[in-house]
C-alpha cells in the first residue's frame, strides 16, 4: 500500500536560507548577535525613532533581493508537484526564496522584507525601494504612517487563522532550519502531533523543543530535505 498524505505542512525558518548566503539570527554572525531585538523589532522601537528601524530594515533589501534559492526551497516545488493542493508552506521568514523557488501556498506569518503596511487604513504596499517617515499610502495617502510589514515582538503573527486549521488537519508536519524558540512558531509542532501528524525536523543540530518530533534528520538541509522529498515521491508512487 503506498503511503501517502492528504495535508503536508512545511514550517521554516532561516536555516533553510543559510544555504543562500543569509545568516540565521542566533548564529555567530547573525542579526540577533549584531544589533538588539529592542532597537528594531519592537513596536515601540519604531514609534522611538521610525527613520532608525526604516534604516535597518531598507540596508537588509538588496542582499535579500539578490539571493537566490537553494536545493532545499526548489524541492519543495518538486513536492507540491508532486502531492497537488496537499502542501503548504508556513515561513518564519522575511525573505522571498520560496516564491522565486516557484513554491505556492507560502505563509509568511513574520511578513515580508518587500512590503509596507499603513498603519493608517491597513493597505500592503509592495516594494522592493526604500521606505521613509516621508513614503504615503497609495491607497489612503497619508505620510508617514508606512511600517515595514515585519511582524515586531509583540504583534499579532500574519495568517494565524488559516495556520491553526492547516495544523489541526495536517498528517505530516515537517521543520525545516528553525531553532525553535520564538513562540508561537515554535509550538506548531506539538499541535500537529497532538492532531495526529507525523512529525519530521531538518537541522544542523538538535533543537530546544525537539521532543515532539518523531523523527530528526540532522544535517544542512540543501542536500538532506531533497533526498527526503524524493523519498515521499517514490513512496507515494511506487511505480
Ligand atoms: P534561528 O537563527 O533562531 O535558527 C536557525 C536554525 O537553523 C538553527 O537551529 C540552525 O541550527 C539551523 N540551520 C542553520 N543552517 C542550516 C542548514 N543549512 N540546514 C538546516 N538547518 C540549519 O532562526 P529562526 O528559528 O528562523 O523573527 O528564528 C525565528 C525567528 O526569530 C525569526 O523569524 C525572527 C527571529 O527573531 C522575527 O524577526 C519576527
Amino acid at each position: 500500500m503506498p503511503k501517502t498524505y492528504s495535508n503536508i505542512v512545511v514550517l521554516t525558518g532561516a536555516g533553510i536560507s543559510a544555504e543562500s548566503g543569509l545568516a540565521t539570527f542566533r548564529s555567530a554572525n547573525g542579526l540577533w548577535n549584531n544589533h538588539r531585538v529592542e532597537d528594531v523589532a519592537t513596536i515601540e522601537a519604531f514609534q522611538r525613532n521610525p527613520e532608525y528601524v526604516h534604516d535597518f530594515y531598507n540596508e537588509m533589501k538588496p542582499e535579500l533581493l539578490r539571493a537566490k534559492p537553494n536545493p532545499a526551497h526548489l524541492c519543495l516545488t518538486k513536492l507540491q508537484q508532486a502531492f497537488p493542493n496537499r502542501v503548504s508552506i508556513v515561513t518564519q521568514n522575511v525573505d522571498t526564496l520560496h516564491e522565486k523557488a516557484g513554491n505556492t501556498n507560502v505563509y509568511h506569518i513574520h511578513g515580508q522584507i518587500n512590503q509596507a503596511v499603513c498603519l493608517n487604513c491597513g493597505h500592503i504596499l509592495e516594494s522592493w525601494g526604500d521606505i521613509t517617515t516621508e513614503t504615503n499610502c497609495p491607497h489612503c495617502e497619508a505620510v508617514g504612517f508606512m511600517k515595514p510589514n515585519i511582524v515586531f515582538f509583540g504583534e499579532n503573527l500574519l495568517y494565524m487563522d488559516k495556520v491553526d486549521s492547516l495544523l489541526q488537519n495536517c498528517d505530516l508536519f515537517i521543520s525545516v532550519g528553525t531553532s525553535g524558540v520564538v513562540f508561537p512558531a515554535a509550538a506548531f509542532v506539538q499541535i500537529a502531533k497532538q492532531n495526529g501528524a507525523e512529525t519530521w525536523e531538518f537541522n544542523l543540530e538538535n533543537t530546544s523543543n525537539n521532543y515532539y518530533f518523531d523523527h530528526h534528520i540532522f544535517g544542512p538541509a540543501g542536500t538532506t530535505l531533497p533526498r527526503f522529498v524524493d523519498g515521499l515521491i517514490t513512496e507515494a508512487s511506487p511505480d
